[in-house]
């Protein structure tokens, strides 16, 4: 998760604020679904240390043990946040909350976030971008990880396409001055140490969907937990894996076309098994002829001779 956290960071340049927000000691900051608290810790290292700052998670084992003494960690659910907080934030920020909320929760959640706002209050919230199926046909892995994902996604009813939605979503609570911002991040050894850093996070996420993806019946692409991850580790994983069966699949029209041949010749050789015949009997009969002839010929000497 510091992996991540760090990844992120860096494919943001660093910024871990990208509203137009400059905390002082009269803001109060709140992170949701902070888990260990990485990018709040961050934030507090680098803002004005007076500046109150709140975690919330309904998963507490993840908490830091001892935190700045400005950050407090407490459960909550961004669903269901204290009732005393209204108006209470300057700035709050929630992010990959993407495979924890279900699609009726998300407006749910930006209504409360708005209620705990101050009136002129910021909210950053960070999500992926949707990968949608039917665009990586030429990718094989890529297409197999999505469709496995999709599956997840709706037999959980979760909002993969949030990031999309989300402008709208904040625009129906009642926000205002809506922004966004999207980076491409190259997923593998060949996109550098980010890149690197979020394939490992990649493979840690696809394991461990696997055990609710064979639950549900594999989604058509999983029959094992012993999946193969080493394309991620391979740029050119996935043209190979294209080349290898367009090979396949020429080695066997191969074997279908010698089949065939042979089948020809055999065939051939039947048939030419009856010219053979026919042309010994033709041979047979030439030299009966022949043979008769000289006889005839023999006999009319001896007459002659008589
Ligand atoms: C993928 S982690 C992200 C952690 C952190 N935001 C980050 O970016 O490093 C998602 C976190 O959201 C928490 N979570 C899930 N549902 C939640 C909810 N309804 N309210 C608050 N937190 C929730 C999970 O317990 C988990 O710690």
């Amino acid at each position: 998760m510091l992996l991540q956290h760090e990844a992120l960071k860096s494919l943001f340049e660093d910024r871990l604020v990208l509203a137009p927000v400059t905390l002082n000691q009269n803001d109060k900051v709140l992170e949701i679904g902070a888990g260990p608290g990485f990018w709040l810790m961050d934030l507090a290292a680098s803002v004005d240390p007076s500046v109150p700052m709140v975690g919330v998670d309904i998963e507490p084992r993840l908490f830091p043990a001892s935190p700045p003494k400005n950050i407090e960690f407490q459960v909550a659910s961004v669903t269901n946040l204290p009732s005393e907080w209204t108006d209470t934030f300057s700035f709050v920020h929630q992010r990959l909350l993407i495979w924890a909320l279900q699609v009726p929760q998300w407006p749910q959640a930006i209504q409360e976030i708005f209620r705990v706002l101050r009136p002129g209050g910021w909210v950053q919230l960070a999500e992926s971008a949707p990968w949608r199926e039917g665009e990586y046909a030429d990718k094989p892995y890529t297409a197999k990880m999505i469709a496995i994902y999709r599956g997840v996604v709706k037999a959980r009813n979760l909002h993969a396409d949030c990031a999309d939605d989300i402008p709208k979503m904040l625009e129906e609570a009642g926000f205002v001055d809506i922004q966004s911002e999207s980076q491409m991040q190259v997923i593998g050894k060949w996109g550098g140490e980010i890149g690197e850093a979020f394939a490992t996070n990649q493979r840690e996420a696809v394991r461990g969907m696997m055990a609710p993806v064979l639950e549900a019946g594999g989604f058509g692409h999983v029959t094992s937990e012993a999946e193969d991850y080493s394309a991620m580790e391979n740029p050119h994983a996935e043209r190979q894996a294209v080349l290898l069966e367009r090979i396949l699949k020429n080695a066997s029209k191969c074997t279908e076309t010698i089949t065939e041949l042979n089948n020809c010749i055999e065939q051939i050789i039947r048939e030419n098994a009856q010219i053979q015949t026919a042309a010994n009997l033709a041979t047979k009969y030439r030299r009966n002829v022949q043979y008769n002839l000289e006889a005839t010929k023999t006999d009319d000497t001896t007459a002659e001779q008589s």
